[in-house]
């Protein structure tokens, strides 16, 4: 499979399978059973998270498998609320998932939520979620830099972070993080933020990478798949990976998963047929009705609005 070099030295595989399944226990349990399903179809690089509650079902595939730990890449992501206790948290993500390291630790958001009582969302009063506005990320990635330090991971990066958080991360960053997770596919290119990265050595990986059914059923996605030969869903993952991007898809289906790993080239022409698709539209994570997302702007995040073809009029 096709692999990414990273900054840290580290060669990830492009392809990855995502764990979210939602916050039912059951749910999170049966995991392990697909995901073993997937590493015996091909995948070496599966993505989970603190807040998933999959990082055991994660680490009982891997026993499972019987890969060795050496050929396999596996990501976790530190939880907004636990930014004061890395340390901490990292080890009780390794004990959960049974491991000795992860290949990449990630800062999952760049809000920082309060700690009480272990709460992976507390709310305020009116509904909101508790905002911790008396540290940041720029704090918590001297944590993730020692953590780096210590072994137990191999690269460290983050997600959900834009230009402009990016920015002022490396205003104290001492170590460049290697990687910036973050929504992307054809209705959602990008562009900026991913040449951004490119020319500060950041590979970037994509979640909601296949777009679900909006991009699946999109009149262009279907006749390049027809023209191929290919499903809609493997014409928008070979268009990442032309782009030079990883990505992460979740299918818990054994013939999906596999066909998710089948990316084909896809001609110049084509791609750009693909990149005209860009709308700035964000079909994963999206604005409550105050405009927020987790407590935080568009402003704050650094993300811009979706181009509606009123904005594009005014142009
Ligand atoms: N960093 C973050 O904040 C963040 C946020 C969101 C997600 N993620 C990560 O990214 C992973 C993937 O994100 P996602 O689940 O939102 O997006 P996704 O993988 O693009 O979409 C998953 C959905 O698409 C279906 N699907 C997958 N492959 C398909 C195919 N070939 N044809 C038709 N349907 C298909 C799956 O159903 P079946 O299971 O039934 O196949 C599932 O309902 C997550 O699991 C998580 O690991 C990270």
């Amino acid at each position: 499979m096709k692999s990414l070099q990273l900054k840290s030295g580290a060669s990830m595989p492009c392809i990855a399978l995502g764990s979210w399944v939602g916050t039912h226990p059951k749910e999170r349990a049966k995991a392990s059973s697909w995901l073993l399903t997937a590493l015996e179809a091909g995948y070496r690089h599966i993505d989970t998270a603190a807040l998933y509650g999959t990082e055991g079902a994660v680490g009982e595939a891997v026993k499972l498998s019987g890969i060795p730990r050496k050929d396999l890449f596996i990501t976790t992501k530190l939880p907004w609320h636990h930014t004061r206790r890395v340390r901490e948290s990292l080890d009780e993500s390794l004990k959960r998932a049974g491991l000795d390291y992860f290949d990449l630790y990630l800062i999952h958001w760049p809000q920082v939520v309060v700690y009480e009582n272990d709460h992976p969302a507390p709310l305020n009063a009116d509904g909101s979620l508790m905002l911790d506005e008396t540290c940041d990320f720029n704090d918590t990635w001297k944590e993730m830099e020692k953590v780096l330090a210590s072994g137990k991971v191999r690269s460290i990066g983050v997600s959900n972070f834009s230009i402009k958080t990016l920015e002022q991360l490396l205003k104290t960053a001492k170590v460049m993080p290697a990687v910036l997770q973050i929504e992307l596919h054809p209705y959602l290119a990008q562009n900026e933020l991913l040449q951004w990265c490119k020319e500060n050595g950041i590979a970037v990986v994509a979640y909601a990478a296949t777009g679900y059914a909006v991009v699946r059923e999109d009149p262009t996605v279907v006749a390049l798949a027809k023209k191929y030969n290919v499903t809609p869903t493997q014409i928008v993952l070979s268009w990442h990976i032309r782009r030079g991007t990883g990505l992460v898809t979740k299918s818990e289906n054994a013939s999906r998963q596999e066909e998710n790993l089948k990316v084909i080239k896809l001609h110049e022409g084509d791609a750009r047929r693909i990149d005209a698709l860009d709308k700035n539209r964000r079909l994963c994570i999206k604005p409550d009705k105050q405009g927020k997302v987790f407590g935080w702007t568009f402003d704050r995040l650094g993300w811009q609005e979706e181009r509606t073809p009123q904005a594009e009029a005014k142009l």
